[in-house]
């Protein structure tokens, strides 16, 4: 699964949801508040009970696309369960959330046995709380015999974005309706009766009736379509191919008058599905390109073929994830999974590169070897995130992009994971127990460090070795469930075999990454060669108060090298050690974690830090591309944590004049970035815009001839990537002509709204800029092009930069759209406050109205939401003063009754980050401005 957008934009969770049972939500938080002591009855327990377990379900669905008599949309279904009891019970406890169970014989279920009979049902109930159906029997079932539940039951076909829902969208005036699924990672309890654990792997015999015209499809293959009458009603019988034994969270049905575009892999049928007008449009194209490649890869890569017979992957108007990995029928939102060369960018094309490598991951890795619980959930996410840039690159050699998880994972987790209030990649079972709970484990940690850190290991490992461990694995628990631990038992066999040198076992070094939270500074005195570790914070008076067994020690792969020597790996096992081949003398240098292909932060001795940065400013390509951009991100890092002085951060930055790379800039403005957070309403501000403006000049002349004034794209991927932001730091510092130009191209674009002449790469950038320095009337222009847009991915630019504008009335008024589904859908809403929130404008506006509405929001978007972490860092990500952090207690004490959900450790990480930047600004602030004020 991914979620939406990317980090390198505006760094969004996600979306919203809405309408999650009211009573629902009450029963668990008094259940929650009454619990103690630990509950007794196996349906107060909230994982089912290890005696049963299914092996075949049976299940028919008809989604109704058009509302019944009272206004609802329904679907009604059947299934049948098989399961075997592996122990005497009288009790069978099933999943049942928000279904209508129909009572057949005074029951809600009836039973039979394969062979023999069944006994009798006592009674039966749905227990709300725990979201279960309790069955209790009068006789037992009996060890090692197989016995088949029947139920049905009718469900609401709401928008809620969760399980069998409905999504809507307009096509030639009209108005058109998808059912489509979410069951991920808790929602299949909410289409049928079902174990849903993701250990409970079963094979699914799936129907589906739906409205004549319309085309069902599900994760196996279309066995028959046949048209049939139905009480009375006729309606299209499409029956599926059995799947391979699955988890029930992967299972997918989407019924829609979608077209599709096709091609073949060996025997594996590839297919895209997207809206008519989208696949007429040509907008499926590209991701059928890619897909091709992309499953090749994987096929080598894991020495596995493919799985199943086929492949559909499909785009969705409303869809709560970016992206999700349901076997053989992969759901994405619109403007990931379809791409028009006229309005996308090359930054949208890189995103539907990356996701659809990271869902088609996922089809071995997570799908035919599943973890056995979400606790683990990191290593499933860290492993399709991190193996999507192997598979992107495959299919998009030119582009560097096996670089780029630098800025966008290992950049991005550092910010959180040096938190004291961070926590391990791994948690404990039974600490992971409610679906609010699961659902707060897909976070950066999960995700980037768990990509970061498996890239670590690829790289101590060396990739051959990995890639055979990885082989082994796959075989081995194919179809099955595994624990970590069963990944590093074949990466050591592998290790043992190939006669790979390590300091230790693969497990005891994994552990010390997996089990304790942060990471380490490495500390380098090359004077002496002394290295030594300790845990990095960020803020150097936050207190630890998580214990760790590893008293937050690692153990740690340095590779390193010295100025035009080759790269060498020396491991740190303790906290001091000396490595006397690290000892340099004279201008040499020395730079550790080349290529930062390790997940830990480096800082040397006053000299060496000379050292290098003289060499930046003589001839700076001597230094690896991803380490000049990690030069600056540990100096900013290191000053901040008060273990180099500001200055020597800052004066990483001075070089840029000459940067001609994307990601040494791209790393520099987002450690500007954080000053810019801080000193926003300060006279440091100015100064700042003056140096940037400064240090952006010659890049942006040099876009300026390159392009020959605008006039064309620059070849490389990174190159355009650089492009933007050469034009958007020009824009926003002030230099010549380049407000005039975003304007110029705005204004003739609404003078022809049916001609857009603008370079989709700097639209963006373009939009935002025009806005901001425009007035109602090209707020109002962008708003009409919002709604009318006819690709998702435009429609998102423009979403965007009307948060852009300086306009308080105007911000305010886009703030109460987000409370008006017509206006912003749903999945959008968190995303425009977080917008908003980001333009120094609208900081407080936005502030304001998350805590003005928090308690409507809260309840509206379900307790289970994975949004509200985004919306509390995104809004408080400025703080900065004492006013501001009493406030955010005192929203924490005001809400504590109504909850956080998945935002709860986004708000105690706020009020942290808050404490840290007040003293930060009050210690920094002079000498900051004196330098800024040295420097222009
Ligand atoms: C998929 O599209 C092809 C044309 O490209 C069409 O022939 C086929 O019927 C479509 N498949 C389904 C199941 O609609
Ligand atoms: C897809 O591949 C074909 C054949 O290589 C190419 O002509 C076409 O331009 C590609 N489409 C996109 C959108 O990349
Ligand atoms: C570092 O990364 C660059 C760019 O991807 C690559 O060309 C180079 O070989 C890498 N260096 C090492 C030592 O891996
Ligand atoms: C920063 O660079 C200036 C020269 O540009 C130098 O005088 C100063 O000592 C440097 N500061 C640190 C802390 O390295
Ligand atoms: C851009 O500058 C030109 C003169 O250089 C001026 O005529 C024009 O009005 C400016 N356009 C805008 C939108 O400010
Ligand atoms: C902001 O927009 C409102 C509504 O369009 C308008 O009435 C007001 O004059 C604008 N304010 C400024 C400062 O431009
Ligand atoms: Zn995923």
């Amino acid at each position: 699964m991914v979620f939406c957008c990317g980090y390198r934009k505006v760094w969004v969770w996600l979306t919203v949801m809405a309408l999650v049972c009211v009573s629902t939500i009450v029963g668990l938080w008094v259940y929650q508040l009454t619990s103690f002591p630990p509950p007794t009855e196996p349906w107060d327990r909230h994982r089912l009970p290890d005696t049963l377990v299914p092996d075949h379900y049976y299940v028919t669905l008809w989604p109704r696309l058009e509302p019944d008599a009272t206004g609802t949309y329904v679907f009604t279904g059947k299934s049948s369960v098989r399961f075997r009891s592996l122990r005497d019970t009288s009790l069978i406890i099933l999943h049942c959330k928000q279904l209508k169970l129909t009572t057949m014989d005074k029951h809600l279920a009836r039973l039979t046995a394969i062979s023999g009979t069944a006994p009798e049902i006592r009674k039966t109930w749905l227990h709300v709380p725990m979201q279960y159906l309790v069955i209790q029997l009068n006789g037992v079932l009996k060890t090692g015999q197989d016995y088949k539940l029947y139920t049905e039951f009718e469900g609401e076909l709401s928008d809620d974005l969760e399980g069998l829902y409905r999504s809507e969208y307009y096509e030639d005036g009209l108005q058109k309706v998808v059912a489509t699924s979410q069951m991920h990672p808790t929602h299949a309890r909410k289409t049928f009766p079902c174990f849903d654990e993701p250990a409970m792997k079963a094979v699914f015999h799936i129907t589906v009736l739906h409205k004549r015209g319309t085309v069902a499809l599900s994760n196996g293959k279309e066995l028959a379509v046949v048209d049939t009458i139905v009480g009375g009603q006729a309606v299209t019988q499409t029956t599926f191919e059995q799947t391979k034994k699955m988890s029930t969270y992967l299972l997918a049905l989407v019924v829609s008058d979608y077209s599709n575009v096709t091609s073949q892999n060996g025997s594996t049928l590839i297919r895209i599905w997207a809206r008519k007008s989208a696949i007429s449009g040509g907008q499926g194209d590209y991701a059928l390109n890619v897909t091709v490649p992309v499953l090749k890869f994987f096929e080598d890569y894991y020495s596995i073929p493919y799985p199943l017979t086929k492949s559909d992957q499909i785009a969705l108007p409303d869809f709560y994830f970016g992206a999700m990995e349901n076997w053989g029928l992969v759901t994405y939102r619109e403007a990931n999974l379809l791409y028009d060369p006229v309005v996308s960018s090359n930054r949208n094309k890189e995103t539907t590169a990356t996701i659809i490598a990271h869902e088609l991951a996922h089809m071995w890795f997570g799908n035919l070897v599943t973890l056995k619980w979400w606790n683990e959930v990191w290593l499933n996410e860290g492993f399709a995130s991190y193996v999507s840039y192997l598979g992107a690159d495959n299919a998009e050699p030119t582009w560097n992009v096996k670089d780029l998880i630098v800025l966008d994972d290992v950049h991005r987790v550092f910010a959180v994971d040096a938190l004291a209030s961070s926590h391990p990649l791994s948690s404990k079972e039974d600490e992971i127990q409610r679906p609010e709970q699961i659902s707060e484990l897909f976070d950066a940690i999960s995700y980037s460090k768990g990509a970061s850190v498996l890239r670590m290991l690829s790289d101590f490992l060396t990739e051959p070795v990995f890639i055979q461990g990885l082989k082994t694995y796959l075989n081995d628990f194919a179809y099955s469930n595994t624990e970590s631990s069963d990944l590093w038992d074949h990466l050591q066999q592998a290790v043992e075999k190939t006669g790979t040198s390590l300091p230790a076992r693969v497990h005891d070094i994994m552990n010390r990454w997996v089990l304790q939270m942060g990471f380490p500074v490495v500390f380098i005195d090359t004077a002496t060669g002394t290295v030594s570790q300790q845990h990095f914070l960020l803020d150097p008076d936050s207190v630890v108060d998580r214990p760790s067994d590893f008293n937050y020690q690692w153990i740690v792969p340095i590779r390193w090298m010295e100025f035009g020597g080759t790269n060498t790996v020396s491991w740190l096992l303790e906290k001091h050690a000396v490595h006397s081949e690290m000892k340099t003398s004279g201008q040499q240098w020395l730079l550790a974690n080349v290529n930062v292909t390790g997940y830990y932060r480096v800082n040397y001795d006053t000299a060496n830090w000379d050292k290098i940065l003289t060499q930046l400013r003589s001839d700076h390509k001597v230094i690896p591309v991803i380490n000049r951009a990690q030069l600056v991100d540990d100096a900013f890092n290191l000053a901040r944590a008060k273990m180099v002085p500001m200055s020597v951060a800052l004066n990483t930055t001075t070089y840029l004049t000459h940067e001609r790379e994307y990601m040494p800039w791209e790393s520099t403005l987002n450690n500007l970035d954080y000053l810019y957070l801080m000193f926003d309403g300060t006279d440091v501000y100015g100064l700042m815009q003056l140096y940037l403006k400064k240090q952006v000049e010659p890049l942006y002349a040099y876009f300026k001839e390159i392009t020959l004034d605008w006039s064309k794209v620059p070849d490389g991927h990174t190159e355009q990537y650089l492009q933007v932001n050469a034009l958007r730091v020009a824009c926003s510092t002030g230099v010549d002509g380049c407000q005039n130009l975003t304007s110029t191209w705005f204004s003739q674009w609404m003078a022809q709204p049916q001609n857009n002449i603008i370079d989709p790469n700097l639209r963006a950038t373009v939009y935002c800029s025009a806005v901001a320095s425009g007035g109602e009337e090209e707020w109002n222009f962008g708003w009409q092009m919002f709604k009318n847009a006819p690709i998702a991915i435009e429609a998102n630019k423009l979403m965007s930069s009307l948060a852009c504008t300086k306009n308080t009335t105007l911000l305010n008024r886009y703030l109460s759209y987000t409370l008006n589904a017509n206006k912003i859908r749903k999945q959008d809403a968190t995303s425009v406050i977080v917008s908003i929130a980001s333009n120094v404008e609208g900081q407080t506006l936005a502030w304001d109205f998350v805590r003005t509405n928090w308690e409507y929001m809260f309840t509206e978007f379900g307790v289970g939401s994975f949004s509200f972490a985004s919306l509390i860092s995104g809004v408080t990500a400025s703080f900065t003063t004492q006013a501001e952090l009493d406030q955010l207690v005192e929203f924490k004490e005001q809400n504590a009754d109504i909850g956080f959900g998945s935002g709860t450790t986004a708000l105690e990480q706020a009020l942290e980050r808050t404490r840290a930047n007040i003293r930060w600004v009050a210690e920094n602030q002079d000498e900051i401005r004196d330098w800024f004020v040295q420097h222009t």
